[in-house]
């Protein structure tokens, strides 16, 4: 899924090499991901269709416990599969998980200035914009503003 995605995610992702989109390179981050949860760091999750179908990821990583009580969510969709309000639904479901299961007092999100569609998916999940970080994460080869969101607990 993801070699078959590669153009579509490429402006929203690090660069990658060419072994992150072999079967072999997956494995391996399928297992670095299973390690991080086993740690209490990171919930990795897959987004389904209504057939049970693969569609995407979304991650719960960097959880941060003691006075924080934060994480950071993150998310992507086969191209095939958006605009079926599935992200929408899957980040309302993680956000719930967040604060329920994992009992979390806050989830970050952030995004491309030009990403309107995941914009829209935290409004409706009921993220606020906090903050416009400069230079914040490099993507697709650039350091990048990332729009930044979060959401509390109630
Ligand atoms: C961003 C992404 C997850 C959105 O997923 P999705 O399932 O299509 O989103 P939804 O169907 O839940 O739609 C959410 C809103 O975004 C809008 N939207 C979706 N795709 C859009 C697009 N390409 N341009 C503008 N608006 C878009 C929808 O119309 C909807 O808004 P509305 O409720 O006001 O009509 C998906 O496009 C994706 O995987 N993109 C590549 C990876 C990525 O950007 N991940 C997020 C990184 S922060």
């Amino acid at each position: 899924m993801q070699a078959r995605n590669r153009a579509f995610l490429a402006p929203g992702d690090p660069i990658r090499d060419d072994v992150y989109f072999t079967v072999s390179g997956q494995r391996a981050e399928v297992e670095a991901a299973l390690a991080r949860h086993e740690r209490g760091k990171a919930l990795p999750l897959v987004i389904l269709d209504v057939d049970g179908v693969i569609a995407g990821r979304l991650t719960l990583s960097g959880i941060v416990r003691g006075p924080f009580q934060s994480c950071s969510v993150g998310y992507w969709l086969a191209e095939d599969q958006t605009r079926k309000g599935l992200a929408t639904e899957a980040v309302q479901a993680a956000i719930s998980l967040a604060f329920s299961d994992l009992a979390l007092h806050r989830v970050q999100a952030e995004t491309l200035l030009a990403n309107v569609a995941s914009q829209r998916v935290l409004a409706k999940a009921g993220f606020e914009q906090y903050g416009l970080a400069p230079s914040y994460l490099k993507i697709a080869g650039a350091w990048q503003d990332h729009l930044m969101f979060q959401k509390l607990s109630s």
